[in-house]
This record gives C-alpha cells, structure tokens and sequence, in this order.
C-alpha cells in the first residue's frame, strides 16, 4: 500500500469515506472495507456514523493500532469547550481512547481560530488525537492555521475537474497530508470521455484510474465512499497498473474549476483552479 509519510507517521494513502452511509450499511460497510485491506477510514461527528464506524472497527480482526482513524469536529461547535465536549462525545462512539487525525470540519469566523485550535492541541498533547488537522481551509487560511498549531492534515475536495494545487504545494512544504474528498466527484468522473479512453488503454475503470492518479501525488490521500463491496473491492484494485506521463498531462488537462461541495458556510474560495 501507497503511504503518505509525514510527522513520523506513515498513513494508507488510500482510505475509505463513509458520509451518507448510515446504520447497518455503515457498520457492514465499514467491517468489510477493512477485510478488504483498507486500513483508513474517514468519519465525522455531523455523518451521525461514528458508533457505527466503532461497532465495525471492534467487531473487525484488524487491530485498532494497524487503521489510521479520522474524525472531525464540527464547525459549529469551535469554542474551547465545544471542541472539547464534540471529540469526547465522538471517542465514546467510536469506542476508541484515540484518533488518529482530529479534524475541524469547516472554518468558523465567529470563533477565534486561536481557540479552536488551541483546544484541539491540547487533545492531541493529552493523547486524544494523535494527530490534528483542517478541512475545507482556504490558502489563507491555512497558513494562518499553520501559525497557530502544528496542523498535519488538510481535506479538501479534489478530483480531476478541480485542480488543488497551491494548497497540496503547502501541504508539501509543511510535512503535511492533503487528503481527496469527492474524488470520484461523486460519480462524475464515470462517463468522461479522457478518463474513459486512459482506462480502456490499460484495462481498467476510469473511477481506478482517478484514484492511481490520485495516490501517486506526493503528500496525497484520497478517501472514496462506495456503498457497494463491488465498489469496495474495485476501489482498492489500483495498485497493478501504472499511468504514463501523458496520461497524467490528460487528467491534469481537466481541471475546470469545478466545485461540487460548497455550502452556504463555505469560506470565499480562492483561485479555485490554481
Ligand atoms: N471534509 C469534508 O467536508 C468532506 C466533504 C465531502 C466528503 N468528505 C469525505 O470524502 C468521502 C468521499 O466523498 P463523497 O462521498 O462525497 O464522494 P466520492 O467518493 O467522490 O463518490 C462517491 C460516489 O461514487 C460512487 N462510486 C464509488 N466507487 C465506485 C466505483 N468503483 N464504480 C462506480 N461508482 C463508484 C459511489 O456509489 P456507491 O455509493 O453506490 O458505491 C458514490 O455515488 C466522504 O465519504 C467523506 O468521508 C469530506
């Protein structure tokens, strides 16, 4: 398995999202994802999955120590105490005395950055969170976050129809992750022509050939959902082909600026294309 090694860590680089999948879809989800050999999974407090996530994990062979676990904090919830009583609340759930990456979810201008991530180092210094990270951090913002606390993890929205590339150079220059959301842009990436002509030449799917292309980015992570074991299975089957260069010039030639998540608490994006 591809790692992405940064602040001593060395983490799967090839993780499995789970918004949107809820009950026992999750739990069964979850546990067969790791049969599968995924050894990432990514949470959060709002996907309302967290006990699910931790039935599985428990319920799973794999040993707690050998899944990179992540959750975040949501953004409404940014004050120190907020912070505090959210990641409690979610290790309880998770029936786990840790996570592996603490995120906060959005950025909140109403609470001092200071606070929220000064809370969430103070986590991490009491072993809560062995890591700490951002989501949906702007350039500006991250920087600022970087002032602030030793952030090791930025996760943003990234496929081949939005180019990401100021933020993943930062990522680079901080030994920080950047992880993919939506990198299958929900499905979009399915019937594109490029995509689909890169895949046949090497006989596989244009959903595989975005996410090799994905996880051989330096410092990049990508975190697909899929409801289906099929899926699963397919999603992890990426590792026996390799892209070319020209290949990797095609994707790269997508990018389009194209924002697939971006609600009405979203930061001013910048450059969105850059
Ligand atoms: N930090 C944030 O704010 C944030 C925001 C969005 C997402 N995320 C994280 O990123 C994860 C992934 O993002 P996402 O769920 O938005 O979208 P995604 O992973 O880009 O796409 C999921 C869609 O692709 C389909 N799919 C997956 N594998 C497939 C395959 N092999 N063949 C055909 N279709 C396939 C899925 O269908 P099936 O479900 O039917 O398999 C689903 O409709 C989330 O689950 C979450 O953990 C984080």
């Amino acid at each position: 398995m591809k790692t992405v090694d940064v602040g001593g860590a060395r983490i799967p680089a090839l993780g499995f999202g789970t918004w949107q999948l809820e009950g026992d879809d999750c739990r069964a989800g979850v546990e067969n994802a790791l049969d599968l050999g995924y050894r990432h999974i990514d949470t959060a407090q709002i996907y309302g999955n967290e006990a699910e996530v931790g039935e599985a994990i428990q319920a799973s062979e794999v040993a707690r120590e050998d899944i990179w676990l992540t959750t975040k904090v949501w953004y409404e919830r940014a004050t120190a105490a907020q912070v505090k009583s959210s990641t409690e609340e979610s290790l309880r759930k998770l029936r786990t005395g840790y996570v592996d990456l603490l995120l906060f979810h959005w950025p909140n201008d109403r609470v001092e950055l200071k606070e929220t991530l000064g809370a969430m180092n103070e986590l991490r210094e009491q072993g809560l969170a062995k890591h700490i990270g951002v989501s949906n951090f702007t350039p500006t913002l991250l920087k600022q976050a970087l002032e602030i606390a030793p952030v090791r993890a930025l996760q943003c929205e990234y496929h081949p129809f939005l180019a990401q590339k100021e933020l993943i150079a930062l990522c680079a220059a901080s030994d920080m992750m950047f992880t993919a959301y939506s990198p299958l842009a929900r499905g979009e990436v399915l019937e594109d022509p490029t995509l689909r002509l890169i895949a046949e030449r090497h006989g596989k799917s244009t959903v595989q050939v975005v996410l090799r292309w994905l996880v051989d980015q330096p410092h990049v992570a990508a975190v697909p959902k899929a409801s289906s074991e099929a899926h699963r299975r397919a999603n992890f089957d990426i590792f026996d082909f390799s892209l070319t260069d020209a290949d990797v010039a095609a994707i790269d030639g997508l990018a389009r600026g194209q924002r697939i998540i971006d609600p009405g608490f979203a930061p001013k994006w910048e450059n969105a294309s850059a």
